[in-house]
């Protein structure tokens, strides 16, 4: 096994908070082991582009507090072709990079895993980045418990100026394919129903649900995951409002608020962990993986395993906001 002399580290697809503490986890722990490390920027536009910039350990100062990614991000439809990841080969080559350090989410790997395959003298592994918590081969991904803190954080507040005006909301929380921001802060909240993609929800059953409740329950709020199937919360809160004219409906979609922001410590702690994990598992001859953490251990995903799972859901979760929300 030839040595790793040089690690190239990208941020890809969507940004999450945490991510730049993983970036100086990475180049740090290079540092440590006295391996170059090397920032490419944008993604993979980035890479075949040669957006690569030298990094040492002052240039990582100072970030591990901050939410975004100092070496921005983005997604690339050129690296989806052959021809576009023969273009960023040829770039890590003329930059002396042995070794790839990815981080992002289900389609960073997915680029992750066709790259890998076609160049396989180019080491990659890849460290779980997205507000969503949306993959395999770990319990939490980076950035997924600051999102959920800014969820409750907001949601507590809309929750005052439900009580006070007797108002049913509807919230829509990010997760395009997924119902895990939704789940959790549902719970969090103490959401009277949450409507998730991965399950049939349709807008009987919540319409089911809300009969169910107490009567003189002052206020209710709905959790939404912007992916479920009836549509996102505006659409929910319009049959809402013709079913029920007596309620008075408010829709609010948090947005992109969730996806910034300081990290929170789990968060700076998973991304110190991974990071430190990733240049270690280089070092020892892992590639086409994700690092991840299940069960408190380290643990390494083939990259087409750690995909979406977008089924998983944990039923226990449903079962307790139905019967606290009494
Ligand atoms: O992947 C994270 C995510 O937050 C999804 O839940 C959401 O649908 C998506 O990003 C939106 O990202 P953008 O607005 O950057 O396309």
């Amino acid at each position: 096994m030839t040595p790793i002399k040089k690690i190239g580290l990208f941020t890809s697809g969507s940004d999450s908070p945490g991510m730049n503490a993983a970036i100086r986890a990475v180049v740090r722990t290079a540092i440590y082991y006295d391996i170059e490390v090397a920032g490419i920027r944008r993604g993979y536009e980035g890479m075949i582009n040669g957006d690569i910039v030298p990094m040492d350990t002052k240039s990582v100062s100072n970030i591990i507090q901050r939410g975004g990614t100092m070496l921005k991000t983005g997604s690339s439809e050129q690296f989806k072709t052959t021809e576009g990841r023969k273009l960023a080969y040829d770039q890590l080559k003329k930059n002396n990079i042995d070794a790839l350090v990815a981080l992002g989410g289900n389609g960073t790997f997915k680029g992750a895993k066709e790259f890998g395959e076609e160049y396989p003298d180019i080491a990659i592994v890849g460290l779980p980045c997205t507000i969503d918590n949306d993959l395999r081969g770990t319990d939490f991904t980076i950035g997924y418990d600051t999102a959920i803190n800014t969820v409750i954080e907001a949601v507590d507040k809309i929750r005052e100026t439900a009580e006070s005006h007797d108002r049913l909301f509807i919230v829509e929380v990010m997760g395009r394919d997924s119902g895990m921001i939704a789940l959790r802060t549902g719970i969090g909240v103490g959401a009277e129903a949450i409507m998730v993609p991965e399950t049939r929800s349709d807008i009987n059953a919540l319409f089911e649900r809300l009969e169910k409740g107490r009567k003189d329950k002052t206020s209710k709020i709905v959790m939404v995951a912007e992916g479920d199937e009836p549509g996102g919360a505006f659409e929910i809160g319009r049959a809402i409002q013709e079913k029920y004219p007596n309620y008075d409906t408010r829709v609010s979609v948090l947005g992109h608020i969730q996806r910034g922001g300081k990290p929170t410590c789990m968060d700076r702690v998973l991304a110190s962990r991974l990071g430190v994990a990733a240049v270690e598992a280089l070092k020892d001859g892992h590639t086409g993986e994700m690092v991840g953490l299940i069960h408190n251990s380290i643990m390494f995903t083939p990259f087409g395993q750690s995909v979406k799972h977008l089924h998983d859901v944990n039923a226990e979760f449903i079962r307790i906001v139905e019967m606290l929300s009494l």
